[in-house]
């Protein structure tokens, strides 16, 4: 610095809570209330609901009580228009135009930066959402109601949003911390069994690098999983959201400007297996694919042992996970496709690969280089696992 440069320094705290629930607009939840109440301005404002199309169509009663919700309880907040449906799943992330379109209509019901725009759906629509969220007026405040099980326990916990473009996923999105997460467990209900399963790939990603009794417990309890064991679910949801929500408040890296991404271990595999399928393959089922890669990898390399890496290859197939699709082992001029996926890891990283895998199970250890017959061998051997357990 010259002696005469201007240095701007300043820190923002962020805070927000992470609340469980069921039956958010009951008439007798207050919980949303309470939520718009942690606002110290306390001024009268608008809010506006946008709802997933697949939450609206597979439970048309929950959109309907949210009009005498407000009725009944919001003095602060009035809602400005019925709830919105927008397209659910990746799709929505596929396509800026629905991002603009969103833009639009929180720009035309003439919602200020102290207005709540409260979005109820999947991990794909949050991430839209809140992208559009966070441009408007440069940032609107964003309560997520996160509907599925991997946006409960990890998509809608977190402080990033998204969309995909040049065929990469999230390669545009921003920062933005949401005001409140409600998480009501009671919309799990109606998911299919695909998306119903598809969290418990994120918890045994952030308990193999995170937490060994954690991971035991997912082990036992993958056979429950895929019976649609609610209480069993719940609980992994809970202790999933706050692994995830502890790694953000405290790893000192919460907007992501290092090199490392623990909390993408299995993912450069996962987000390439999501792209090479066109998104038919939804993202928990790619994690576990890409969870049982690099834990594979880690076993070749004598990072684990051989029997904690079957047990997270039976722990994910009772859970009712298929480990092989035809695009894993797709071959392009010899290569393996699937193994681009390093490189688009790194460009996203900003120039060097570091890529997390497990050490031991509930360590982590960061690697710069990668040994492509060893991955090879381990993508190849997941061929046995092409059939999923079926749900029982
Ligand atoms: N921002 C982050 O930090 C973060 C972290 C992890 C994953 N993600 C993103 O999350 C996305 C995956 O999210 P997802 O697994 O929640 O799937 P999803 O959002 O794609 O939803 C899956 C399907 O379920 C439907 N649906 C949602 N809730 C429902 C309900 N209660 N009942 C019936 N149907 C319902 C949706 O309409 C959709 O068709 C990916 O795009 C991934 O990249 C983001
Ligand atoms: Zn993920």
């Amino acid at each position: 610095m010259m002696p005469n440069d201007i240095k701007a320094t300043f820190s923002v705290p962020f805070a927000y809570p992470v609340c469980f629930t069921r039956n958010l607009f009951s008439l007798e939840n207050r919980l949303l209330s309470d939520a718009f109440h942690l606002a110290r301005d306390h001024r009268q404002t608008r809010a506006l609901v946008f709802i997933d199309e697949g939450v609206a169509a597979a439970r048309p009663g929950y959109a309907d009580e949210i009009g005498p919700w407000f009725d009944g309880y919001a003095s602060d907040a009035e809602l400005v228009c019925p709830p919105h449906i927008v397209p659910g799943g990746e799709p929505v992330k596929n396509d800026y135009r629905l991002i603009m379109q969103l833009v639009d209509t929180l720009l035309e019901y003439r919602l200020c930066r102290h207005s709540y725009v409260i979005a109820i759906g999947g991990g794909a629509m949050l991430d839209a959402v809140g992208f559009a969220t966070s441009m408007v007026h440069r940032g609107l405040r964003l309560i997520r109601v996160p509907s599925t099980t991997l946006a409960q326990n990890d998509a809608g916990v977190g402080v990033k949003n998204g969309m995909n473009l040049h065929g990469g996923k999230n390669t545009i999105g921003t920062f933005h911390p949401p005001f409140a997460v409600l998480n009501d467990l009671s919309l799990l209900d109606s998911l299919p069994f695909e998306h119903w399963i598809g969290g418990v790939s994120e918890a045994f990603k952030v308990a193999m690098i995170k937490d060994a009794a954690f991971f035991r417990d997912l082990c036992k309890d993958a056979a429950c999983f895929r019976s649609r064991d609610t209480v069993a679910m719940e609980r992994q949801i809970r202790r999933c959201a706050h692994l995830h929500v502890e790694h953000i408040c405290s790893n000192g890296d919460p907007f992501e400007t290092g090199s490392a991404r623990p909390l993408d271990f299995g993912h450069w595999a996962a987000h390439k297996i999501e792209s090479l399928s066109h998104y038919r393959i939804p993202h928990g089922a790619a994690v576990a694919v890409g969870l049982a890669i690099d834990a594979g990898y880690a076993e070749r390399l004598g990072w684990i042992a051989p029997a904690d890496y079957a047990a997270l290859v039976k722990g994910l197939r009772d859970t009712g996970f298929c480990l092989w699709y035809p695009e894993v082992g797709r071959r392009f001029g010899g290569d393996l496709q699937l193994l681009e996926g390093l490189a688009d890891f790194q460009e996203h990283l900003g120039g060097a690969l570091c890529v997390t895998f497990p050490d031991g199970v509930g360590q982590k250890r960061e690697e710069h280089t990668i040994n492509r017959e060893a991955m090879t061998e381990s993508i190849l051997s997941l061929r046995q696992w092409a059939v999923a357990e079926s749900p029982a």
